[in-house]
């Protein structure tokens, strides 16, 4: 069965029974500025549900095209999507849950519509608790169809609930429908179907919800009776369409598979092994894309709102593209997607060129973005030596705002480098307060940004906070350079940074001479010009001790200590310090460093005053 027979089949099951067919809504919200995209068929109809009269009456029948992102990591198996299409009937106040049931289990068994074997199906009903009882109506209706007991389960809110699709609205309890899916890949039966139904085994395939909305979550978070009993089904059609022509895998139904036949042939590469799950992503992904450029809201790839979600999805398809060898590709995988679509909806071909144009263009971007972003991370984290690599929120945003490179991307790439090889997979840390130090830094960002536009920086002083970093990675460097330059027994007596300037005292008997001033600054700016990483490892303390990181005498550690050092690796470090930081990402960042004064502070110690330009 074709997925086009199925849609067919469905509005026709539904308008025999009274309902009105009504068009799939844009897949972003007219009227719901707390969500980003049109996530279930009940989106649209939320009003409707709440008791304002639908034009069409009180039976509706669609479907409607929707984008989930909260699953977007689980993408890459048999059967997540961000894009996908939501067969839905619907009871306005009408019938309830005796109707909606049967007709559910006419439509997926009876010969004349989906045939399906009705010895392979399962159900689940809500098991109630505090707020709403038992769904005994439910069960009971399942059970005069001859579902056997053990194949009803009773659920309790966390899977037998639905709703409502923000904070407040339209919910209620819900029935859900699975099937046996079990098969080999060439279509073969596969094992028996088990006596009863287990809400583990991925084999019992989700493919039908009718949720009995009666229910109103109030802004309190009470569950008030609405003043009508709503029905709101939802059934996926990818996944019926793959229960339908006994596949175990969404990706070879006619929905897909044409995509995935452009990409073997693209990539000279076959769909299997490792290359399913970039296929599958891929495919997943611009498909998604092509229904968001495509939607007639002009929607293009941007860092805000819906323009995130769909540079996102964009630059992570072309990030999997890399990995089976494809290049400049969205566009032609966008060809076929609409190729697949264009009968059903007409909006992608009549906005093929806007389709396209942002693809190649949002492509063409990333992979310039991609390629310095992975050279950086390469150089900074290929490096193999006996100290683990914390990284922190702070590292993963550097790249962001550096090279554009999102924090998905980057766990991603950071997740293969840790897959490739068992060294990296124990050296390279992620901090604890990853998430935490990432979303604070985007904020002061964000925030530094706004000021700035507003115009709070006009007399040319940029952030604080960053040119005091600046200045104390600087100091470091300096450090080492006077070492370098007077001899080993140059120490640190003292440092402070304000957002103009480092001041830094040491120990050493005589005035520098022009020529030994020249040489410190020469060595430093060389070091700059070198663009090396910056980077902390954390570290016991006799561990750090031998590594001849330096320290400030007499200061107190604990037993773990943290230790900077700029340069590709611990072992062929320019400058190690004991250090709390915090420090800019990469030398490159500093600019010029210029030596202003330097000066007696007492006898024996001497004192540098130098700046950034
Ligand atoms: N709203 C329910 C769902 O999305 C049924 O359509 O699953």
């Amino acid at each position: 069965m074709t997925s086009e027979e199925i849609r067919k089949k469905y509005l026709e099951f539904f308008e025999g029974k009274g309902h009105k067919i009504i068009p799939s809504a844009s897949l972003v919200p007219e009227n719901d500025p707390t969500v980003l995209f049109t996530t279930a068929g009940m989106h649209p109809l939320v009003p409707y549900l709440l008791g304002e009269k639908h034009p069409l009456g009180v039976r509706l029948v669609d479907v409607q095209k929707c984008i989930r992102t909260g699953d977007i990591e689980e993408v890459g198996d048999s059967f997540h999507h961000t894009f996908f299409e939501m067969l839905g009937n619907w009871s306005l106040g009408d019938y309830f849950k005796k109707e909606a049931i049967e007709w559910s289990y006419e439509f997926l068994t009876d010969q004349k519509w989906l045939g399906l074997d009705k010895d392979r199906l399962a159900v689940s009903v809500f098991a109630g608790d505090s707020d709403a009882p038992f769904d005994n109506e439910a069960y009971e209706t399942w059970k005069s169809l001859s579902i056997p007991e053990k194949r009803i389960a009773k659920l309790p809110k966390k899977n037998n609930w639905w709703g409502p699709a923000g904070e407040t609205g339209p919910c209620g309890g819900d029935t859900e429908m699975f099937y046996w899916t079990h098969s080999t890949s060439s279509g073969q039966a596969g094992e028996e179907v088990p006596e009863s139904f287990n809400d583990d085994n991925s084999k019992w395939l989700e493919i039908w919800n009718d949720v009995f909305m009666q229910y109103n979550k109030t802004t309190e978070g009470k569950f008030a009776l609405l003043t009508q009993q709503n029905v709101d089904t939802g059934m996926g059609l990818e996944r019926t369409l793959t229960v339908m022509n006994g596949l175990d895998d969404n990706y070879k139904t006619d929905l897909f598979w044409p995509i995935i036949e452009k990409m073997e042939k693209l990539s000279d590469k076959k769909y299997e092994g490792e290359n399913i799950k970039a296929m599958r992503i891929i495919a997943d992904h611009l498909k998604a894309a092509t229904f968001i450029l495509g939607d007639e809201k002009g929607i293009t790839p941007s860092n805000t709102g819906q323009g995130y979600v769909l540079r996102r999805l964009i630059r992570r398809a072309v990030r999997y593209g890399k990995q089976i060898g494809l290049k400049s590709f969205t566009k032609e995988i966008a060809e076929v997607v609409i190729g697949i679509y264009k009968d059903v909806y007409s909006e992608l071909s009549k906005n093929k060129d806007f389709i396209f144009a942002n693809l190649s263009q949002e492509e063409e971007k990333f992979e310039k973005t991609l390629e310095n972003g992975l050279k950086e991370f390469e150089k900074r984290y290929s490096i193999r030596d006996a100290y683990t690599r914390i990284i922190s929120g702070l590292n993963a945003f550097w790249f962001f705002s550096s090279f554009g490179l999102p924090k998905e991307v980057f766990l991603d790439i950071l997740k293969e480098k840790q897959n490739s090889e068992e060294y990296f997979k124990t050296h390279l840390k992620i901090s604890d307060q990853f998430n935490q130090e990432y979303d604070e830094e985007l904020k002061k960002h964000q925030e530094l940004s706004r000021t700035s536009s507003a115009g709070m920086f006009k007399g040319g002083l940029s952030d604080a906070g960053e040119e005091t970093k600046k200045l104390h990675t600087a100091t470091h460097l300096l450090r080492q350079a006077l070492e370098n330059v007077l001899g080993e027994k140059v120490m640190q007596r003292g440092s402070n940074i304000t957002a103009e300037r480092l001041r830094f005292d040491f120990n050493h008997d005589s005035k520098l001479t022009a020529e030994e001033k020249q040489k410190v600054e020469d060595l430093v700016n060389q070091k700059i010009a070198e663009n090396l990483p910056v980077n902390k490892v954390i570290m016991k303390k006799i561990d750090a001790e031998k590594t001849g990181a330096v320290h400030a005498f007499g200061d107190k550690y604990g037993d773990e200590v943290s230790v900077y050092f700029i340069g590709p690796s611990l072992e062929e470090a320019y400058s190690k310090e004991f250090c709390g930081g915090p420090h800019i990402q990469n030398t490159s960042e500093l600019g010029t460093f210029k030596i202003v004064k330097e000066e007696a502070v007492s006898a024996g110690i001497r004192r540098i005053k130098a700046i950034l330009e």
